[in-house]
């Protein structure tokens, strides 16, 4: 299928590794130049070179903290006026609500909340100039169904969820969409990490820890981060003009609701 989107410019933000990078990559294909980013300047010229000579499309890397003022600037001075942005950041550790400091909270809020905000805040006249836009914000599936110790990866993702489901309808009649995609348990850095710690506090071995996990999901299974790059690359394509303000569960159906 063609998405219709070849050409248009992407900012993919907190993109080197995992779910980022293959939404970053399923742009590329689909087209697009694309903006990659993330902390660790080696692991980015890294991926930016693998996805180069995937996928022969133009990937400029930007290092930096998508948190910061500083770093927002950065990858707005690679693209000022992206048609495309994808808001992702890293969730904040597992952590008992109780010993959450105030400066936790805040930075928790700023890092799933404000961030995606501000960056929106600065790209979406120019879309709504062009009549196209497509702005996908990388949330959880937490914000549906809670998981304790990620209270505040919840809390801060739902406020984001709900400030931009009102936000969504003022630009739609500008062809500039805004939706969400809630991941569920994707094979990735992350989710290994998550495996590793509950596996040491469980006193179980990551193989047994990964399995119990898998044994939750009905698909019986990881997802692959293709799967959820190449959803989020149908939502940024020209077909998708006329979803927005969704929220996109793929979670290999663990959310036990028929809505
Ligand atoms: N994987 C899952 O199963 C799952 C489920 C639910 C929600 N999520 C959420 O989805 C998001 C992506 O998860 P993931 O599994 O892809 O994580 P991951 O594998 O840990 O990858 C995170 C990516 O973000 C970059 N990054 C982190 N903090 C950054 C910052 N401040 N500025 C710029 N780049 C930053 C990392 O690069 P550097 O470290 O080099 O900066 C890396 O490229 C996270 O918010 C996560 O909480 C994931």
């Amino acid at each position: 299928m063609d998405l219709g989107i070849s050409g248009r410019k992407a900012i993919v933000c907190a993109s080197s590794r995992g779910l980022g990078k293959a939404c970053a990559r399923a742009l590329a294909e689909a087209g697009c130049e694309v903006i990659i980013n993330g902390r660790d300047q080696k692991k980015l010229d890294a991926t930016a070179a693998e996805l180069s000579n995937q996928t022969g499309g133009k990937i400029i890397a930007v290092a930096a903290d998508v948190a910061t003022p500083e770093g927002q600037k950065a990858l707005l001075a690679a693209c000022p006026a992206p048609d495309i942005l994808i808001n992702n950041n890293g969730g904040p550790p597992m952590r008992d609500f109780r010993e959450l400091t105030r400066a936790q909270l805040i930075d928790g809020v700023i890092a799933n909340m404000v961030v995606a905000i501000e960056l929106i805040q600065k790209v979406i006249e120019p879309m709504t100039q062009r009549k196209f836009g497509r702005i996908v914000n990388i949330t959880s599936s937490s914000v549906m169904a809670p998981l304790a110790g990620l209270d505040l990866s919840s809390g801060a993702r739902a406020g984001l969820t709900a400030f931009l489901a009102g936000v969504s309808r003022t630009v739609a009649d500008k062809n500039v969409t805004i939706n969400n995609i809630l991941p569920g348990a994707f094979d990735t850095d992350r989710l290994r990490g998550t495996l590793s710690k509950n596996a040491e506090q469980k006193g179980k071995s990551i193989t047994q820890v990964a399995a119990d996990r898998i044994a939750t999901i009905p698909a019986r299974r990881f997802g692959d981060p293709a799967e959820f790059g190449a959803a989020c690359a149908f939502l940024c394509s020209a077909q998708a003009g006329y979803i927005t303000g969704q929220n996109l569960l793929i979670d290999g159906g663990t959310f036990n609701g028929a809505f």
